[in-house]
């Protein structure tokens, strides 16, 4: 049976955590030119009180720790204890970055109500975004800004929808649910839009980045980025379901798909993202 295409809060405190704990820094090299472009347009300023909604390891904390000094200061959310360990230690030594296990679509955060809040790629797995965005927004500041990245739709990601699009060859997937949390869940900009909207966000300007992926982190090849995303990716739990044989075929047909993105020795996926900005409102 196909396992429903989902990836929520559970996933992520339990296998997915650990995938990408394991996997931690070939996705945080991969995805440091999103991480860049976010933090460019937030344009955190000195003394700004920030948190980082999903903030995983805390690559995104670190980076805007470093921008609010001296006296601004960053608060990580993760719900995933193992990833929240993580980031705790990653940022040892540095005194304005600090980390919360929590889900951050309830309950109560510490140092809220905040300047600021970022995200990347941590807002896509809430089972209930309308009731999530609204407790989301009580984190902020009446006129406090948010800046989100999100993916766009998998078509415009084949680094990602690609592979799953080869594995689903071989393999039983289940349809993708792009209205499911996961990493589409927000693809569409018009129903983002409604959603932070219906929140109580104000300002809301969506834009998009469009860059590249060296699946399996910088310097990745097409061997690295088979065997990455046939262990990394959300499908990669139906690997361990079937056959050396069947195994053996996706992986040859994945190194191929990945050798027509490869070229002088970098590999280079184009990947589509959303830049989200909005105010929370009165
Ligand atoms: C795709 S990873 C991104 C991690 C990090 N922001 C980065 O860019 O390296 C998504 C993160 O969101 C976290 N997450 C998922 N659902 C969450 C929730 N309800 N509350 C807090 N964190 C959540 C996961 O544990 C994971 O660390």
């Amino acid at each position: 049976m196909a396992k429903v295409d989902q990836t929520g809060a559970e996933d992520w405190q339990g296998e997915r955590g650990d995938h990408w704990l394991r996997d931690m820094d070939k996705f945080e090299s991969m995805l440091e030119p999103l991480g860049l472009a976010l933090l460019e347009r937030a344009a955190p300023l000195p003394g700004d009180r920030i948190v980082d909604i999903g903030c995983g390891g805390g690559w995104t904390s670190r980076k805007a720790a470093a921008d609010v000094l001296p006296t601004g200061s960053v608060r990580g959310i993760d719900i995933a204890p193992m990833l929240v360990d993580e980031a705790t230690s990653r940022a040892r030594g540095i005194a304005n970055v600090a980390f919360t296990c929590a889900d951050a679509g309830e309950g109560d955060v510490p140092g809220a109500p905040f300047d600021r809040m970022i995200s990347r790629l941590g807002v896509m797995f809430f089972a209930d975004p309308t009731s999530a965005f609204a407790r989301l927004r009580g984190l902020l500041r009446i006129g406090g800004q948010l800046d989100w990245a999100v993916w766009a739709p998998p078509e415009d990601n084949p680094w990602m929808s690609g592979a799953r699009k080869i594995a689903a060859k071989h393999v039983e997937l289940a349809p993708p649910d792009l209205s499911a949390p996961g990493p589409f869940a927000l693809s569409d900009p018009e129903r983002l839009a409604g959603l932070l909207t219906q929140a109580g966000f104000t300002d809301v300007d969506i834009v998009s980045w469009n860059g590249k992926q060296a699946v399996g982190g910088q310097g990745s090849t097409p061997e690295h980025a088979a065997d990455f995303a046939m262990t990394a990716f959300s499908f990669s739990d139906a690997m361990l379901e079937i056959g050396p044989d069947a195994r053996s075929a996706i992986r040859s047909d994945l190194v191929a798909y990945y050798a027509g993105y490869y070229c002088a020795g970098v590999l280079a996926v184009p990947a589509k993202a959303w830049l989200v900005q909005a105010r929370s409102g009165s």
